[in-house]
């Protein structure tokens, strides 16, 4: 039965949505109305037979059901919401070999493996020479003396050299790794061209390189992640599949992500003077975790039900899909006061923007904070007259909230 709370028609996974806006106002409409709604989809959308989804839109629902593995699939119907219309069903398939697309018990395993990379030691090793780039990048874009691009002038150069520093990718690979993963994300916006055929190569070039990696390291072992990975699929822990998705996932999940938080946040610091004023003379803390709320990058993931169950009074049936929609979670006024307010110093801040708590939260969720940290302080000592000189150019896609360009000026 269709959402009476919503326009006959309305997708929260249409790319054009996003590609405009985020809708705060119909996940208000739906967290008040019907806070676990049924939302009907064209037919034979994504690869997935069953024409729909449960919008889940409520902050205690969406961490209600990412913590129930047992109950709510990623691997199922794989944890994207909507892939491209186009996409072939071998595509949704191969996805099921990335961390974010597994159940327990394989992901139990995997994920143990993985997370020896991301220890506090190991992101505490990076910092200072996350911190020598991020004030590296921030000098260049000062250069400028007029208008320039804050996405690709500042915002994609850090998560790119993190995620780099992280695998021990050397410095001249490092623009063909970003390459790679830009066009995997940006099939959805027809603006980059990017066809179903360039998304599937460029995967299969990241996980190529990722398998030379893993030779190499198998003669010369270096202190880095693929090392320790490769140490793991020799004790016959992880496949070789695996380890090559994973890092396919890793150059997606931690590029595309941070820069968005990044962008997002240069954007409310620039439309909040206050807060900026705030931020360059007190520098919080508090501040990364409010951006990624007020960001919410990842605008919604899915699970698919593996038996019939209830959520927020209605019967869910086993196969049923249901989206996870963070960024309605994150200004939940059960939750949060004034939630509609960019807040720096708010404190305590339980959002959802790095998922809802459960066995997939997010891997990266250390590293992405210590960048937008590094990167905010180097702008504030650096550029802190920095203005908006236009408006955000927005990303088509079904479930990243996006931003291509952002025009900005530091005279
Ligand atoms: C998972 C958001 C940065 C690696 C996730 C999830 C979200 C998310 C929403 C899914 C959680 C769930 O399903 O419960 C973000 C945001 C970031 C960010 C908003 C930046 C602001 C990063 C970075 C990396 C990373 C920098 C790595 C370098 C991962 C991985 C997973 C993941 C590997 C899958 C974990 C699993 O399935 O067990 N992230 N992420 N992320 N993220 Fe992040």
């Amino acid at each position: 039965m269709p959402c009476p709370a919503l326009p006959d028609g309305f997708d929260f996974t249409d790319p054009d949505l996003l590609h405009h806006r985020v809708p705060l106002p119909e996940f208000a409409e739906l967290r008040r109305a019907e806070p676990v709604c049924w939302v009907p989809q064209p037919a034979g959308l994504a690869g997935f037979q069953d024409e729909g989804y449960w919008a889940v839109t409520r902050h205690a629902d969406v961490k209600y059901v990412s913590t129930h593995p047992e109950l709510f699939s990623s691997s199922l119907n794989t944890a994207i919401i909507r892939f491209n219309e186009h996409i072939e069903r071998d595509a949704i398939d191969a996805q099921r070999l990335i961390l974010l697309n597994m159940d327990p018990p394989e992901h139990t395993r995997v994920r143990q493996i993985v997370q020896r990379g991301f220890t506090p030691r190991a992101i505490r090793a990076l910092e200072d020479r996350l911190r020598a780039r991020a004030r590296a990048i921030v000098a260049s874009a000062r250069a400028h003396t007029g208008p320039f691009d804050f996405v690709t002038q500042v915002a994609c150069e850090l998560p790119l050299q993190a995620i780099a520093e992280l695998m021990g990718v050397p410095q001249e690979d490092r623009e063909k790794i970003f390459d790679w993963s830009n066009k995997m994300i940006a099939y959805d916006d027809p603006e980059y061209a990017i066809t179903e055929e360039i998304g599937a190569e460029s995967a299969t070039e990241i996980i190529a390189y990722a398998m030379n990696m893993a030779a190499d390291r198998k003669q010369c072992p270096a202190h880095d992640i693929v090392t320790q990975l490769v140490a793991a699929e020799d004790e016959g822990n992880l496949g070789s599949d695996e380890f090559g998705f994973f890092v396919l996932m890793l150059a997606v999940a931690g590029n595309e992500t941070t820069r968005n938080a990044i962008t997002h946040g240069m954007h409310a610091f620039l439309t909040h003077p206050d807060q900026w004023e705030l931020y360059k003379s007190e520098r919080p803390e508090t501040a990364a975790e409010e951006i990624v709320r007020w960001a919410t990058p990842v605008a919604a993931f899915q699970r698919t039900a593996t038996q019939d169950t209830e959520l927020g009074g209605k019967r869910i049936r086993e196969g049923d899909r249901l989206g996870l929609f963070y960024a309605s979670a994150n200004h939940d006024p059960e939750v949060f006061d004034d939630p509609d307010t960019f807040d720096v110093t708010r404190d305590p801040n339980p959002h959802l923007g790095f998922g809802g708590g459960g066995p997939h939260y997010c891997l990266g969720k250390s590293l992405a904070v210590l960048e937008i940290n590094l990167i905010f302080n180097a702008i504030a000592d650096a550029m802190p007259g920095l203005r908006l000189v236009g408006d955000p150019r927005r990303l088509r896609s079904a479930w990243i909230n996006g931003v291509k360009e952002l025009p900005v000026s530091t005279g």
